[in-house]
């Protein structure tokens, strides 16, 4: 039996698709379980570019089975348009694309009240994608969302599409003074959209199962990161979904004792994109040359995303509410030119010093990071494929990662090439 899941232990963005992908090629199933397409997952083959929203990254390996769990929040528009562009580029999805009838679809009126809805908040909106992720959940929880399995049925479907537009119409009227949703439209593209759709619905949490028994090997990959989970995230600047390791199993129908590992994928600094809190956010002009020279622009909106050290203290955090057996850390060679380094190791807040990520409302915003400052290897990392041919500096950066929060380093990545990878054995 071999079951992986990935998940990001940062805010999202930690290059978690290289690490699928690479991980991919020793997997026979790679399966979504939760957000949708406010992902941005970005993967290079070559002098090829794939940025994946909805379909798990494994579909870059031909032979790879593709599932969207029950967990993901669907959207068929966005999924039809990833499959063509796929196809555009000789990868066929055919036959090798399951979905579960117990996913959420995301509603054109979803896409609309995400932004109407943030935009409402004023300064203390959240920054969300638009993609409809929060409406969709939303509805989801209230019992009233529909259903990928319901596109079954178009006269189940007319009928729930009418409840939700009733209420949908009164809430877009009363709070927004915007127009309001004609039914027929969208019942007739939902339908066209359903042949395309229905022919890959699939009983997942059997499909999977089954798939262990007969000795597949299984891949979970996360969407997000572990402090944008709706319950152990900084709420309320958080997505919609459980993106920490316990989603594999709700979001999938697999039970916690047939998951093997938990890979948790860092940066080895810290990015965040959208509002919300990040203590060690660089400063001034540091802040542009970096995101610049790294290249830090969101893969879904093209949004700048701030840029900080690597924060040791959140790290801690992910290891113990996903259950890490190891992180996969990314993009070392991105510090190979700094002449020093910091990590964050711990808080200072109202004078005290913290080790552990605040649960207080609002503290997060007062932790002043305590560093500790290392010389830089100042080597191009981007040419090493084996761990033992590290600068030794760089080495003594890992490990103390390592140290720091917990588990061990797995994987190490020095550019975005599925060879550019280093296996830590
Ligand atoms: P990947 O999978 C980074 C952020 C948004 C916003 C908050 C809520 O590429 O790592 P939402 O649209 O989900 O309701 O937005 O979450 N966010 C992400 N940040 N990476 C992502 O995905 C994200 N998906 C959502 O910027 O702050
Ligand atoms: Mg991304």
């Amino acid at each position: 039996m071999s079951t992986k899941v990935v998940v990001g232990a940062q805010w999202g963005d930690e290059a978690k698709a290289k690490i699928v992908d690479y991980l991919a090629g020793e997997a026979d199933i790679v399966a979504r379980f939760q957000g949708g397409a406010n992902a941005g997952h970005t993967v290079i083959v070559g002098d090829r570019k794939f940025v994946f929203h909805q379909i798990p990254v494994a579909a870059m390996h031909p032979d790879k089975i593709c599932v969207i769990g029950n967990g993901v929040a669907l959207d068929p528009v966005g999924l039809i348009q990833e499959i063509a562009e796929l196809e555009a580029e000789g990868i066929s999805l055919e036959g090798r694309l399951f979905i579960s009838p117990h996913a959420h679809l995301v509603m054109p009126y979803h896409k609309l009240l995400d932004r109407l809805i943030d935009e409402s908040k004023g300064k203390g909106k959240i920054g969300v994608t638009g993609r409809g992720i929060g409406p969709c959940y939303r509805d989801k929880a209230a019992r009233t969302g529909i259903r990928a399995g319901d596109l079954l049925d178009h006269g189940l479907f007319r009928e729930k599409l009418s409840a939700n537009l009733w209420e949908k119409n009164r809430i877009l009227a009363a709070l927004y003074e915007h127009e309001p949703f004609d039914e027929q439209p969208i019942a007739e593209e939902f339908m066209t959209l359903g042949e395309r759709i229905v022919p890959c619905l699939t009983d997942v949490s059997l499909y999977l199962n089954r798939a262990m028994t007969d000795g597949k090997r299984i891949l979970f990959e996360g969407a997000q990161g572990t402090f944008l989970d709706i319950d152990h995230g900084s709420y309320p600047f958080v997505t919609s979904s459980n993106t920490t390791a316990g989603g594999a199993c709700t979001g999938t129908g697999v039970g916690p004792t047939k998951m093997d590992e938990v890979i948790g994928v860092v940066k080895s600094y810290t990015t965040r994109v959208g509002s919300g809190p990040l203590p060690t956010q660089f400063e001034g002009e540091f802040q542009e040359r970096m995101r610049k020279q790294w290249g830090e622009y969101g893969a879904t909106t093209g949004r700048g995303r701030r840029c900080g050290w690597f924060d040791a203290v959140l790290v801690r955090y992910s290891a113990r509410i996903n259950g890490l057996s190891s992180l996969a850390l990314t993009r070392l060679d991105s510090l190979d030119e700094l002449d020093s380094i910091r990590i964050c190791v711990a808080y200072e807040v109202r004078g005290k010093r913290i080790e552990d990520f605040p649960w207080q409302p609002g503290l997060l915003t007062e932790c002043t990071p305590i560093y500790e400052e290392m010389a830089g290897w100042k080597t191009d990392t981007s040419e090493v494929r084996g761990f033992d041919e590290l600068p030794d500096r760089a080495r003594d950066y890992l490990g103390r990662i390592s140290a720091l929060t917990g588990p061990p380093i797995s994987i190490v990545s020095v550019g975005p090439e599925r060879n550019q990878t280093i296996v830590v054995k």
